[in-house]
């Protein structure tokens, strides 16, 4: 056990009233808000309160290495430590993770420290993406068609990363398809999957707009979805797996968290677009709320590696998630302007998680913050149901915000289905076809 001064952190505690959440709360009976990135804050805490376990919600203190910091004060956590994290802030790691174990699932790739072969790489790949290697918050990735055009843009773009101090950047294959996320429980040896999500990146109805943290997402009650085959999902799953057997004998400790694959299917099978060694945000809402096994019993399942001992269920009801947005965001979202929220009964089928606001309840009006403010997730027996659940919450919010109305509707999933099976269409000779492909093939 190591007891760590905390006297230096004092100061930097942030003022409770711009930081408290309203959902946080009601939910608990002490809580105090400050840096999670910094372990010493968080230990300080930890110390104080002496808690069974921890569990680790975004990538900062993950990266930062606040699990490693409890385990040394004797508390175990739900989230891997700041080395198997490397699996979400490098790019390059989970990149070459995957390629020296033998896991399929990666794009053609390449890792660059300077500009050295970089331009005549671009040009074999044709359309590419560009990735800074580290921890950029879903920023920094700029991909052919979305962000650029040709290949001089995408050149300068990856020197420009470059010129940074001890920068590094991943260039790969641009994949076309359907993305979707995958997220599984891990205790280092048992991987248990949870229910396939879609999300929504961009901000406008119709794919319209920039890119953002997610505007919502939907979940189906056979648990896959619509644009996937069951090979798919075992695929991607069997990803999931993989990677976390691979990294315990690689790096000799266990991935005690969540796996968070971001997949693509595309016509020639499943590609792995990135890991996050934690749940999605807006994906956790969608699959939390249909969990029917005490996530208590599950943690304390994952702490002690005894997952495959637990049985794990989740009921068959589809959820769709929609996040109410400031107006101006991502890049200029209103702030500290009111908003009010739907009132009327409780509703088992509707859950509402706060996220950028303050205030609310006794603490007066609520406002916003500037980012993703407030998430409604309709619960139904299949996602038109939910989806109306949603939308009518989301629609009533009064103030300067914005939603997504597509999301969840029958219109946009079948685009969905139809983009998919395009795709997956014969199109070209299979020698063709199989000439050009860089992928190693599912067993
Ligand atoms: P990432 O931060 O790796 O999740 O990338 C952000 C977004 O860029 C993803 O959600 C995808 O939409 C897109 N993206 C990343 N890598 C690729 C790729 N190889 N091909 C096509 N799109 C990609
Ligand atoms: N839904 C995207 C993320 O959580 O990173």
């Amino acid at each position: 056990m190591e007891t760590l001064d905390n006297s230096k952190y004092e100061k930097e505690i942030l003022s409770l009233a711009d930081v408290d959440n309203i959902g946080l709360r009601a939910h608990s009976k002490e809580f105090e808000c400050g840096k999670t990135d910094d372990p010493a804050f968080v230990a300080k805490y930890a110390e104080l309160w002496r808690p069974d376990f921890a569990v680790i919600g975004p990538e900062e203190p993950l990266a930062a290495g606040v699990v490693d910091t409890l385990a040394k004060l004797g508390i175990p956590s739900v989230g891997p430590s700041e080395k198997l994290a490397r699996l979400e802030t490098s790019k390059s790691f989970a990149r070459q993770i995957l390629e020296r174990h033998g896991i399929p699932g990666n794009p053609l790739f390449r890792r660059f420290e300077t500009r050295d072969g970089l331009r005549e790489y671009m040009k074999e790949l044709g359309q590419f993406v560009v990735k800074p290697d580290g921890l950029t918050g879903g920023k920094g990735v700029k991909v052919w068609g979305d962000h650029f055009s040709t290949l001089q843009d995408g050149y300068d773009y990856a020197s420009e990363l470059l010129s940074k101090k001890r920068a590094a950047v991943v260039v790969e294959e641009k994949l076309e398809g359907e993305e979707f996320s995958f997220q599984s429980f891990s205790d280092g040896t048992n991987v248990v999957h949870m229910i396939p999500v879609q999300d929504h990146k961009r901000l406008l109805d119709a794919d319209e707009g920039p890119n953002t943290g997610g505007m919502g997402s939907y979940t189906c009650e056979d648990h896959c979805l619509p644009f996937l085959t069951s090979d798919d999902l075992r695929d991607a799953g069997r990803i999931n797996h993989d990677v976390v057997q691979a990294l315990r004998s690689e790096l000799g400790s266990e991935y005690k968290g969540i796996v968070y694959g971001g997949f693509i299917a595309t016509r020639s099978g499943i590609r792995l677009i990135e890991f996050n060694a934690r749940f999605g945000d807006p994906e956790a809402m969608n699959v939390l709320p249909l969990l029917e096994t005490d996530f208590i019993d599950v943690c304390e399942a994952i702490i002690s590696g005894t997952l495959n001992e637990l049985d794990i269920r989740f009921s068959h009801k589809a959820t769709v998630c929609k996040y109410v947005v400031p107006e101006g965001y991502p890049d200029h979202g209103v702030d500290d302007v009111e908003i009010s929220l739907p009132v009327g009964p409780a509703a088992p089928n509707l859950r509402t998680y706060y996220g950028a606001v303050k205030g609310g309840g006794s603490r007066g009006p609520l406002k916003l913050t500037g980012s993703r403010a407030v998430a409604f997730v309709g619960i139904g027996s299949n996602v038109d149901e939910a989806e109306r659940i949603a939308e009518s919450a989301a629609s009533k919010v009064v103030g300067p915000v914005q939603h997504r109305k597509d999301i969840g509707t029958k219109a946009l999933i079948q685009k969905r289905v139809g983009h998919m099976s395009r795709l997956r269409a014969p199109q070209r000779p299979l020698e063709e076809v199989q000439e050009n492909s860089s992928h190693r093939k599912f067993a």
